[in-house]
């Protein structure tokens, strides 16, 4: 039995729905029946603990890896993936890190001040930090002017303050350019910050526990904005990660 990956013309005003995805890898089952809606300029997280099939979702959904059951339907002409570790060519500059996927320089000179990169266009990934590979990784995504971008834990290890002006470039992007955005995390405060829903996924084999709206606005929201801390403390108190395999935590008990 094998799923099926098709671009439709009409999905109700969704970008992208996941039906009952399945996977398994040899006798791993990885994914079980996996339910997503993202609708057209939304930006929605994916959020579960470490190996429950969040990187295969989204390979799926890009159609690098092939699901064994479910239906992928897609109304987006273009997807830029970010993937999850940087995958820059280590003997090239930034400029020639993006040349490499657009011969197109006046794209790659777009690009490349979208993310505020344009005066580091000649240093080579060895001497940028992290959060500047990152962008070079975001800028090689929006080079094929995608309307889908699928995002895999792009703001992993990043220092809170590189995180947030990240998040922020990438809100923006999404804002301005009118893109949807399917984000992968494990980070309960990045998916807070980040979406306008929530899906919380079980460990592998990756079930969605729960959908949470996130009815702030999108604008302005930050790691300091009260009402997220507020949000953050409801959903901690429902213990929606205690199945993740941590222990019985006291903060909750208060
Ligand atoms: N190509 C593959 N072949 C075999 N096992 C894989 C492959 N890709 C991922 N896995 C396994 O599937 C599980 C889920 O992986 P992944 O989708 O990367 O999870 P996550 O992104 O949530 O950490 C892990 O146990 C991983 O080792
Ligand atoms: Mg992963």
């Amino acid at each position: 039995m094998g799923g099926v990956r098709k671009k439709v013309a009409d999905i109700a005003g969704n970008a992208l729905k996941i039906e009952k995805l399945s996977k398994s890898y040899g006798t791993l089952k990885v994914l079980d029946e996996i339910d997503v809606e993202v609708k057209k300029g939304e930006r929605v997280a994916l959020l579960g603990p470490s190996g429950c099939g969040k990187t295969t979702i989204l390979k799926i959904v890009a159609g690098l890896t092939r699901p064994d059951g479910g239906n992928i339907l897609l109304e987006v002409s273009k997807i830029g993936f970010v993937f999850q570790e940087d995958r820059l060519i280590p003997w090239k500059t930034v400029c020639g890190n993006l040349e490499f996927v657009s011969s197109d320089t006046h794209k790659v000179e777009k690009v490349l001040k979208l993310v505020r990169l344009w005066d580091y266009r000649n240093f080579y990934p060895l001497q940028l930090s992290g959060g500047m590979k990152q962008r070079v990784n975001l800028a090689r995504a929006l080079l094929v002017e995608p309307d889908l971008l699928l995002l895999d834990e792009p703001f992993k290890g990043l220092d809170l303050e590189i995180k947030a002006e990240l998040m922020n470039e990438i809100l923006r992007m999404c804002r301005s350019m009118s893109i949807t955005a399917l984000l992968v995390t494990h980070d309960l405060r990045e998916a807070l910050i980040f979406a306008d829903r929530i899906y919380v996924l079980s460990p592998a084999p990756a079930r969605v526990k729960n959908v949470l709206e996130i009815d702030l606005p999108s604008e302005h929201r930050d790691f300091c904005d009260t009402k997220l801390l507020d949000k953050e403390k409801e959903v901690l108190s429902q213990g929606f990660w205690l199945p993740f395999g941590l222990p019985e935590s006291p903060l909750r008990s208060k």
